[in-house]
């Protein structure tokens, strides 16, 4: 399976702060936002990773994150020139999808719980379908929702809907087989102009192969695309990092706990930003066993 990470987008939402620079390289808490939904990637044990963004600020990126080898995987960048919408993402990302499986995932979004890993370990063996995520919050109509019987069988799929059917969002985190791509290039533009994820998702349950999995009541989801979501993620990583000396979304880490650096090559990831306590953190990791 292979991975995209969605970091492109207007950010309007966020304007002033975003007029210059890309949403998802804006600091949450001790790093850049884009940190966390690549952790998660990471996490999966996915090593094949396209990075889509808009033209400007493609260069930024890659001196971010390079080719992704310090840290044992594959980065490629590709741009998206304008906002078409999530499912673009499988248009521009065809050729290094390449009938492959596709996890997409939004670069604002941050997901932390225990039992993650075990959940996107499962995600990653999917064969057929689609594999969505629904998560109960007080005011679902910001985000897709997902309506389904006490059977877990979903009866509707809806995009931001003004009188929601259900609490459930869909978090921005998405698993598709190897029809991902013929199945978007099915899809027309809804009445905002973007081609919809949810109209994607609706394609996998009219063919009766979409799944739903919740994540419980003590698992955290937030979108930062929102001042308020912005500044609850950086407090939020702030306190378990505080409380616990545990990071959240620290990709060196997660490469090192997946075994795909050594000790040696966190050490000197580490070495290099010495003079921040995340660089120290991560010397200090190294020096652990
Ligand atoms: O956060 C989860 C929600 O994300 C889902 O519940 C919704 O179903 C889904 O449509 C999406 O809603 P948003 O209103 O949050 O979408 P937004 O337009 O903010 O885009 C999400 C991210 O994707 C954002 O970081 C920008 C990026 N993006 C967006 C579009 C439309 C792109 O890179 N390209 C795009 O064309």
């Amino acid at each position: 399976m292979k991975a995209i990470i969605l970091a492109g987008g207007s950010g309007t939402r966020l304007y002033p702060l975003t007029k210059a620079i890309s949403k998802q390289l804006l600091p949450v808490y001790d790093k850049p936002m884009i940190y966390y939904p690549l952790s998660t990637v990471l996490l999966a044990g996915i090593r094949e990773i396209l990075l889509i963004t808009n033209p400007e600020y493609v260069e930024l990126y890659r001196n971010l994150l390079q080719d992704g080898s310090q840290i044992g995987v594959h980065i490629q960048y590709a741009v998206q020139e304008i906002p078409r919408g999530l499912p673009d993402a499988f248009i521009i990302g065809e050729k290094f999808i390449n009938s492959d499986k596709c996890m997409l995932i939004l670069g604002d979004n941050i997901f932390y719980g225990q039992g993650f890993s075990n959940l996107l370990k499962k995600a990653v063996k999917l064969e057929k379908g689609a594999l969505i995520f629904g998560y109960y919050v007080k005011d679902p109509r910001a985000y897709g929702v997902v309506e389904f019987d006490s059977n877990m069988n979903v009866i509707s799929i809806e995009e931001k809907p003004e009188k929601p059917k259900s609490n459930y969002a869909i978090p921005g985190i998405y698993f598709f087989d190897d029809k991902v791509v013929e199945l978007t290039k099915t899809l027309r533009p809804s009445k905002r102009g973007e081609l919809e994820i949810t109209d994607l998702i609706k394609k996998y349950l009219e063919l009766g192969e979409l799944k739903v999995e919740l994540f419980g009541r003590g698992f955290m989801w937030l979108d930062m695309g929102t001042f308020d979501g912005l500044l609850e993620a950086s407090n939020f990583v702030e306190t378990i990092q505080k409380r616990q000396g545990f990071y959240i979304g620290c990709i060196e880490e997660v490469a090192y706990r997946m075994g795909y650096i050594d000790k040696e090559q966190l050490y000197k990831l580490g070495y290099k930003m010495r003079n921040s306590e995340y660089g120290r953190y991560l010397m200090e990791l190294a020096g652990e066993s």
